[in-house]
């Protein structure tokens, strides 16, 4: 149900002056982590009031990253008020309702648990947390938070592209019908050896690797889309190709893992093993019985950010490819046999969700438009409205973890692997 009101695309339109009451109402935002999605999430929060009405408007009130020069000079940049280099300064920041965790999976939970104690909202980074031991605790602390009002959010943001969107609406009206597969392959081709040992390749801080970076995004994309669950993995290949890659100090460490890295010189202070996956395939059952497989690498030459997913149901097919992020394709299977075939379907329309938010139909969004939505639809619940269309919190990224986790169990022991062997308490 859309019942956020788009905002007029007029460039003769008056700005309205904040008024210090609006300014009250707004939101507070504390951002943790100041690199690739301290950038995207602050360029979301900073404009998405301007394409969303919001009854609460986000208020950029502090930045919080580990080198005062760097994060000064970022908050200033950004739009934020104040900068911090100790993270624990937002729990007792009065100002602050909500703490948007950006940094590497390791710190999620010692974060988001420490925020949602202090009373403070957590929309947090995906995987949800680097273990399945660390995901739980999270739940349970946004369980007791949640008895008191405060709320968790996970940064699942492709369920924000307006086809992926139209696609679970699609599914939700029951276009496709019964769903027999789920294909979804998410391809990379930046983990080459070339590529230093960035906290992405260290499992003690990034539990996995093209896994739970890449398949986390898959799982919750197939969850949403078909509105199912995965029951069981049946089996599963983990493959690390680049066993060794250069130490790089922490200050690079960021910075290495952006596109800057293509072609500059990373001062190297040896070799280190890397200790995470570069790809993970596996297979699993969904509970109302469809099929599905899951493809993850970092080393599919050739493919930069191939994020795709196909749903064949009985009435009708779907297909995404986030290379071309404002199309879905659709098979309309009711149709007579000499009529069908593929449509591209340009999800820029007001019909479309999100597509009357932000250009007229036809000019098209980007990645940071799926961010500015996600940052919308979380401002939205947080003043008492709806998202556009369903928002993960803690408890739902939990099942994709369990997931991720099945399918590392499942290549390690060579066996299916039921989620109910892992999701208990
Ligand atoms: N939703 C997506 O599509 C998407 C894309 C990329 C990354 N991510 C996720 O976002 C998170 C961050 O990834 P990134 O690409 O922005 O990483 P990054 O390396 O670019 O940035 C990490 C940030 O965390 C900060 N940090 C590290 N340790 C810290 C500490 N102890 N205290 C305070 N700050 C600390 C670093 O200084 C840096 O600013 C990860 O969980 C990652 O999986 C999600």
């Amino acid at each position: 149900m859309t019942t956020q009101k788009p905002k007029s695309n007029s460039p003769t339109r008056d700005a309205a002056p904040i008024s210090a009451s609006t300014a009250k109402e707004g939101l507070g935002i504390a951002l943790i982590g100041t690199k690739f999605m301290g950038r995207a999430h602050s360029n979301a929060w900073g404009k998405c009031a301007q394409f969303f009405d919001l009854k609460r408007p986000p208020r950029l009130v502090v930045a919080s990253g580990r080198n005062a020069q760097e994060t000064a000079a970022f908050a200033a940049q950004w739009g934020w008020s104040r900068a911090s280099t100790n993270w624990r300064d937002v729990l007792n920041e009065s100002a602050v309702d909500l703490v948007d965790v950006s940094t590497p999976n390791h710190l999620h939970a010692e974060m988001s648990i420490a925020c949602l104690e202090a009373g403070k909202h957590v929309a947090c980074e995906k995987p949800l947390s680097s273990t399945l031991a660390d995901a739980k605790r999270m739940v349970l602390a946004a369980r007791a938070a949640k008895k008191k009002g405060v709320q968790t959010f996970v940064w699942f943001n492709y369920r924000r592209c307006s086809a992926v969107a139209f696609a679970h609406r699609l599914v939700k009206e029951g276009k496709l019908g019964r769903i027999f597969h789920v294909r979804a392959t998410y391809l990379q081709d930046w983990g080459g050896p070339e590529t230093p040992l960035l906290w992405r390749f260290q499992s003690d801080q990034a539990g996995s690797g093209a896994h739970g970076d890449l398949n986390a995004h898959l799982i919750d994309m197939a969850r949403f889309i078909t509105g199912d669950e995965i029951i069981e993995v049946v089996g599963a290949i983990e493959e690390t190709f680049i066993k060794e890659r250069a130490i790089v100090s922490a200050a690079t460490d960021a910075l290495a893992s952006s596109s800057k890295l293509k072609g500059a010189k990373v001062p190297s202070k040896g070799s280190g093993k890397s200790t995470v996956d570069d790809a993970v395939l596996f297979l699993a059952r969904f509970k109302h019985g469809a099929i599905a497989s899951f493809e993850a690498t970092r080393l599919a030459t050739g493919n930069q950010n191939r994020n795709c997913i196909e749903i064949n149901g009985e009435l009708g097919s779907v297909k995404f490819n986030f290379e071309r992020m404002n199309e879905l394709q659709w098979w309309d299977h009711t149709l007579d046999a000499k009529l069908r075939g593929w449509s591209r379907i340009m999800c820029t329309d007001a019909g479309h969700p999100y597509g009357g938010h932000y250009w007229p139909a036809a000019h098209v969004v980007g990645y940071e438009h799926g961010f500015v939505s996600q940052a919308a639809d979380i401002s939205a619940v947080l003043g008492g409205g709806a998202s556009v269309v369903p928002l993960p919190d803690f408890e739902d990224a939990l099942k994709t973890q369990c997931v991720l986790e099945a399918a590392i169990r499942s290549a390690r022991e060579h066996r299916n692997v039921p989620i109910r062997e892992l999701d208990k308490f």
